[in-house]
């Protein structure tokens, strides 16, 4: 009986949303339609963020998918439309505009290209190597941040510009609630800040800096706008709509590669044998995927695993990468 009104939820949810969008009822629609609803038992395994008690409050049975394929045509299916925030999907977008700003060298003479067996906030190669393992970590993602250019809370700002720009889509903003929910209890990435600073990592002078990383985690978005960034670095940062302001094929190939060592933390290598898309997670319950000149994918639901990642958002990836053989390996 459970599995029958789930079925009929799902079959009048994406009657709903084909109607919405227009979609023929095709076979990848299809399959987003049985990924989401197999999906669902993923919840259950994992466990909404509290660490940052903001984080707490999301529902954990919103659960979308948006895909977006090579000619820039949308695909979605479920709660594509609710907010949840960027966190560490953000440092993505950091890490090319630092690039962009001080060059590659410049930024990997600060922190690493290793992957790792460590937790995201683990800050053991602080205190081994005096530098972080790579920027995708809060250690190197702290460290990039800083070294965006600008006083005060630009390199904030210019997070927000780009990701506003990929996504064209004006209405992003911040959740003032879990940004200062986040510097609030941020205290573990407030000592990796002052460390980095004592090894000379970047030059910015106070804890505005920080902030400006606490901001960038807190920005809002929807599981569309994750497939659209996706897309983005899956060709070449031409934007869905064909928009080639920044078009840039090595700046590309720079965030895909270290999206795929160290985009899902201490499990990018299972990932990497399993999926093979260069993704990055949040624990506010997005994964977005770039596959290489072909999908940008966005998956949301805030139940996350022991490893920061979201359960059911992982199931989706691998079960979408196995049917539409999509592992830049294969
Ligand atoms: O630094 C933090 O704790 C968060 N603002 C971001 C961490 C995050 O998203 C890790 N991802 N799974």
């Amino acid at each position: 009986m459970k599995n029958f009104i789930y079925s009929l939820f799902f079959i009048c949810s994406s009657t709903i949303l084909s109607a919405q969008h227009t979609y023929p009822k095709d076979s990848l629609q299809q399959l987003l339609h049985s990924t989401l609803v197999e999906s669902k038992s993923y919840i259950e395994k994992g466990k909404v963020a509290d660490y940052i008690p903001e984080l707490s409050k999301a529902d954990k049975n919103k659960l979308g998918i948006a895909l977006i394929d090579k000619q820039g045509k949308l695909y979605t299916l479920g709660d594509v439309h609710t907010k949840f925030t960027i966190q560490s999907i953000s440092k993505i977008i950091a890490l090319m505009i630092a690039v962009q700003e001080r060059g590659e060298a410049y930024i990997f003479s600060r922190m690493g290209y290793y992957g790792t067996d460590q937790a995201f906030n683990s800050m053991e190669a602080l205190n081994t190597r005096q530098k972080p393992l790579n920027p995708m970590m809060n250690a190197g993602a702290i460290a990039t941040t800083a070294s965006i250019i600008g006083n005060g809370d630009e390199a904030y700002q210019k997070i927000l510009k780009m990701i506003r720009f990929i996504t064209n889509n004006d209405s992003i903003k911040l959740n003032e609630a879990v940004y200062l929910s986040e510097k609030e209890t941020g205290n573990r990435n407030r000592s990796m800040f002052y460390l980095e600073k004592n090894f000379g990592l970047f030059d910015a002078k106070g804890e505005e800096s920080l902030n400006n990383y606490f901001k960038q985690c807190s920005i809002e978005v929807d599981a569309v706008d994750l497939a659209k960034i996706g897309y983005f670095f899956a060709h070449n940062c031409t934007r869905f709509d064909g928009d080639k302001t920044y078009y840039n094929p090595e700046m590309a190939e720079l965030i895909n590669s270290i999206m795929l060592t160290a985009g899902m933390y201490n499990y990018s290598g299972e990932y990497s044998r399993k999926v093979g898309i260069p993704s990055k997670s949040g624990v506010g319950g997005g994964i977005l995927g770039s596959v290489p000149g072909k999908y940008g994918i966005g998956t949301f639901n805030p139940a996350l695993d022991t490893q920061g990642n979201s359960a059911a958002g992982l199931y989706i990836f691998e079960k979408l990468s196995k049917k539409l053989a999509l592992s830049i390996f294969r």
